[in-house]
């Protein structure tokens, strides 16, 4: 039988990919340590998730607690399964803007070198697969915020005549000379590493560098998953802290489903290898923090707990918005079923149903 590889199994996007790739008939062998735990504690531990695909999927789901950094585990892996593997989907990570400057050392050989490892054992295991890279806005680093901006009563935009005001960024922006964050830069060297196995090996590699990725599915903790975390102060009634920007800062959403559904339009018909597209909700799902804030007041009725810090998080985005035109172009199929109103309802309503966070 045909079989994908999914890296991150356990997480937001991993586990939103087993899901579609069992739907497209494929066998999943999924690949999660359950690192996050290590990263964010207990609140963001992500066996829930893998005893959910385990039970649901119990003749198509397999589960491997791999480390992608032991690069002789993966390889024999890899081996074991040899050209069946049709798909890779690598979204283990460790995601953290903030936690990598904590551990630049761990951060590095987890998002650098287990990309390699990953990559390697693929071209040595299974030349013809398709490799499905999860990168990220932050290889951009802070570029965006040399823009203009114009103030608004609950936002930041861009003023009209900017650069990517009406689009937003897209892939033509410099990933140099600016400030990455120590995650920016880890995920610039996988992202790049592999462009370069698509370009220099041939291998169908394809490369997304996502905005803000959500979805009732993440194990949010205060570290990462935006939305999930404001979500759940929210209906716990924790403090929030805002780092900066007074709240007005913006990104973009995209549901984890809008995501996987790109990956599997790359996967029915590859684009050239070495593709890079910037994915997320674009100009039709944004929000602010103090926009999303609001949002969550009135599902709850509550007004939420919430904290200033004046400092911005070093390297963050004042105003985030993806230009998704060039996968658009591609793949004129694909659009993002759920609004930003959507997203949020779904994490709200799927939050309530998590006994083991209420
Ligand atoms: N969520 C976002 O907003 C966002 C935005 C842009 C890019 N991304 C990227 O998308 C990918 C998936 O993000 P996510 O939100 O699903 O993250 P996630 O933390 O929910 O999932 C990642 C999973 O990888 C696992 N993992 C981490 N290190 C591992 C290791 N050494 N070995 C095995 N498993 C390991 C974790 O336990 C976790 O379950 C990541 O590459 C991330 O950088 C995410």
């Amino acid at each position: 039988m045909a079989s994908a590889i999914v890296t991150g199994s356990g997480g937001l996007i991993g586990s939103a990919a087993v899901r579609f790739l069992i739907a497209e008939g494929l066998e999943v062998i999924g690949i999660d340590n359950n690192a996050r735990r290590f990263f964010f504690g207990p609140e963001a531990d992500i066996s829930w998730n893998i005893t959910a695909l385990r039970s649901n999927y119990p003749q198509r789901y397999r589960h491997e607690n791999l480390d992608i950094r032991d690069e002789q585990g993966v390889r024999s892996l890899f081996a074991r399964y040899g050209k069946s593997i049709v798909l890779v989907v690598h979204a283990a990570a460790q995601p953290s803007h903030d936690w990598a400057g904590r551990d630049p050392h761990t951060d590095f050989s987890i998002n650098a070198a287990g990309t390699l490892n990953i990559l390697e054992a693929t071209r040595r295991n299974a030349p013809e697969a398709v490799f499905i890279f999860t990168s990220t806005n932050k290889v951009y680093g802070d570029t965006v915020n040399r823009l203009e901006f114009q103030e608004l009563e609950t936002r930041y935009e861009p003023l009209p005549d900017e650069p990517y005001a009406a689009h937003g960024v897209d892939e033509r922006m410099s990933t140099d000379r600016c400030m990455h964050s120590i995650f920016g830069a880890s995920k610039v060297a996988a992202d790049i590493m592999v462009q370069e196995y698509g370009r220099y090996f041939g291998l169908a590699t394809v490369i997304f560098r996502g905005g803000c990725l959500t979805g009732p599915d993440h194990s949010a903790a205060r570290l990462h998953g935006f939305l999930g975390y404001l979500v759940r102060c929210a209906i716990l009634n924790e403090p929030y802290t805002i780092f900066g920007y007074k709240g007005k800062q913006v990104r973009d959403n995209i549901h984890a489903d809008d995501v996987v559904n790109a990956f599997l339009h790359c996967f029915r018909s590859p684009p050239p290898p070495g593709e890079v597209f910037n994915l997320g909700g674009g100009r039709t799902s944004n929000i602010s923090i103090l926009e999303a804030v609001d949002v969550c007041e009135k599902l709850t009725g509550n007004s939420m707990r919430i904290c200033y810090d004046d400092k911005a998080r070093t390297g963050d985005h004042q105003w985030w918005i993806s230009d998704t035109r060039k996968f658009q172009s591609h793949y004129p199929q694909w659009k993002c079923k759920y609004t930003m109103n959507d997203i949020i309802d779904e994490i709200y309503f799927g939050m309530l149903n998590r006994k083991d966070i209420l």
